[in-house]
């Protein structure tokens, strides 16, 4: 029996990892939830797996937390804001940490767990991307495991049990292509908001899902990929697997080639970040290849899609780079689901953040230097957004 927590327990990530306790309640069980807002669902996963512990990040949904659960027969410790949040990272005895928090929002919580000698299972790769500096050394320090629970990194994972130390050449991650790869570049123009929102494999939260429309996501992934793997950046490639079939792709010393496959179902990348090194039985529906039918793919379009490049280049640059990047990316994601900027605007305001931030970028980060740069990001694309041209930032109607 394996005891777990779950930092955003409400969203995509954190609901799918408590389907599994649900169905493995013999192999798995929850000491601590956390989430930030939605008071019902928390109240109904409380009465249902029954924590130690629970936080709530906004502060004023304590009260309406409290009488949500206060007819239980059991009474599990209630805390709110950050604090209380962090409190549920180093919650007794869990041994391993699921981190479902969408955003940098995950840093602290997710340093809290790694101080407290949590293993942690990675969802959240806000975290490593503009934490990853302070992060890995941290995991060094006290003995934790970092085990990916993102389905590519997964995929890297699962490919290199059994590969010796010096043995990966080059890793090839996949990606469906996100909403608009079927779309030509000229149309992206009147993307709304409703259509980025429509993921063609894959049923995630909103921030991701923008992410995946614009690229962003596997320009993330390919800086999760550097930190977790310790690969230079012109070692990792993308390439376009629109049936999301094959997770990711890992090539060997000697050109052999492995990849990990499956339908596209998150549960399978959790459980595993919960089980490693075991094998869980499951009775999960099993690929079937002549079903899955024709595995195509082709190379990203990075005129269609320039964040992917950004995302190379602020990986490449190091230092707070990749916290400026992925603090500009969350804002400006932010702004556009608010429909305050249009989807092509993302890029361009990234662009100019990470530009302006080229020359105060520190070699070594501190925490404190990634923390001010995450903020700093933030009021810079805010200002940027403020400053783009008025056709800009209209939506057209299509
Ligand atoms: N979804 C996927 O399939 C998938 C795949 C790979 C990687 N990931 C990564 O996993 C992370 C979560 O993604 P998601 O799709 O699950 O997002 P999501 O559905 O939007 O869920 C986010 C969760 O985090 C909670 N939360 C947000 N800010 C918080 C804070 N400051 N403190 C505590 N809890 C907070 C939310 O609470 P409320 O519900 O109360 O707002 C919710 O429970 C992201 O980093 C994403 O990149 C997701």
């Amino acid at each position: 029996m394996k005891k777990i927590s779950i930092l955003g327990s409400t969203g995509s990530i954190g609901t799918q990892t408590l389907d599994i306790v649900n169905q493995y309640p013999e192999q798995f069980q929850v000491v601590g939830l956390a989430t930030r807002s939605n008071v019902d669902l928390l109240a109904t996963q409380v009465q249902q797996f029954r924590p130690e512990i629970v936080a709530i990040r906004d502060e004023n949904k304590l009260g309406t937390l409290k009488d949500a659960i206060a007819t239980l027969d059991y009474s599990p410790i209630i805390l709110a804001g950050e604090e209380g949040v962090i409190e549920v990272a180093r919650h007794g005895d869990a041994e391993s940490v699921v981190t479902g928090i969408v955003g940098c929002a995950g840093l602290l919580p997710t340093i809290a767990a790694i101080e407290a000698g949590k293993d942690i299972a990675l969802a959240n790769k806000e975290t490593l991307i503009a934490g990853g500096p302070v992060v890995l050394p941290l995991v060094e320090k006290h003995g934790v495991k970092l085990l990916p629970a993102d389905s590519e990194h997964s995929a890297i994972f699962q490919c290199l049990q059994g590969v010796p130390e010096d043995g990966l050449r080059r890793i090839i991650l996949t990606a469906s292509g996100g909403a608009f790869r079927d779309w030509r570049v000229e149309k992206l123009k009147y993307v709304t908001v409703q259509d980025a929102l429509k993921h063609p494999n894959w049923s995630m939260g909103q921030k991701i899902t923008v992410d995946s429309a614009t690229l962003m996501n596997k320009g993330l992934e390919v800086i999760e990929a550097h930190f977790l793997f310790g690969m230079d950046y012109k070692n990792i490639d993308i390439v376009i697997h629109p049936q999301s079939i094959i997770h990711s792709l890992i090539e060997l010393q000697d050109t052999s080639v492995l990849a990990q496959l499956g339908w596209p179902d998150m549960r399978l990348p959790l459980l595993y970040a919960l089980s490693w090194p075991e094998r869980i039985y499951t009775d999960w529906e099993t690929l079937d290849l002549v079903k899955a039918g024709s595995l195509t793919f082709r190379e990203p379009d990075h005129d269609k899609y320039p964040c992917m490049q950004l995302a190379y280049s602020a990986g490449e640059a190091g230092g707070a780079m990749s916290a400026v990047l992925n603090a500009a990316n969350e804002q400006a994601v932010a702004l556009f689901l608010e429909e305050k900027i249009a989807f092509l605007d993302i890029p361009k305001v990234i662009e100019k953040t990470c530009d302006d931030f080229r020359d105060h970028n520190p070699y070594s980060p501190s925490l404190e230097d990634i923390l001010e740069a995450d903020n700093w990001a933030r009021k810079t694309v805010l200002v940027e957004a403020e400053g783009l041209g008025k056709e800009s930032k209209v939506i057209s109607v299509k």
